[in-house]
């Protein structure tokens, strides 16, 4: 199979919570090599467009206002089947759903709040790694 990528955020309640170490830490252990990788902040129009596929949901304002509200880090993972093995190591949106062992289940505290963002596809990965870095940024 061939090595591909996808893209990552741990968010603002990972941040905040002091975990990106500890995040960092299982997603070397899980074999993925980190292309591109910073500390940033996404503004309001930054999150509207990130999750416009989610605008028409009732939670879109809370959504916004959650990944807002504080620093997150972005990065890109390399990995044979990248998207769908980083969507097992992260567990289901809601943590009270997902799998012993897995980051949402160890740190994330609802289903709003859920620590860390994984793309759902080949394609949706390369859009939003583009929407965080410039070629000159990956390795
Ligand atoms: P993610 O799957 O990474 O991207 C969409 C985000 O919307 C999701 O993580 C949650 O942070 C948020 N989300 C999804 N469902 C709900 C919900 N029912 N209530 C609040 N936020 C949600």
């Amino acid at each position: 199979m061939a090595t591909n990528r996808t893209f990552t955020m741990l968010k603002p309640d990972a941040v905040e919570k002091g975990h990106i170490g500890a995040i960092l830490e299982k997603i070397n252990a899980s074999g993925f090599r980190i292309v591109a990788m910073k500390l940033t902040q996404m503004t309001t129009a930054d999150a509207k467009e990130f999750y416009a596929i989610h605008k028409e949901r009732p939670f879109f304002g809370e959504l916004v206002e959650y990944m807002t509200r504080g620093p997150i880090v972005a990065a890109i993972l390399e990995k044979e089947n990248a998207v769908e093995d980083f969507r097992t190591l992260i567990g289901a949106t809601n943590p009270a759903e997902a799998a012993e062992g897995t980051i949402r289940k160890l740190y994330a505290a609802s289903i709003g709040e859920n620590a860390v963002h994984g793309s759902d596809s080949d394609e949706n990965a390369a859009i939003e790694g583009a929407f965080h870095f410039s070629g000159r940024d990956m390795f």
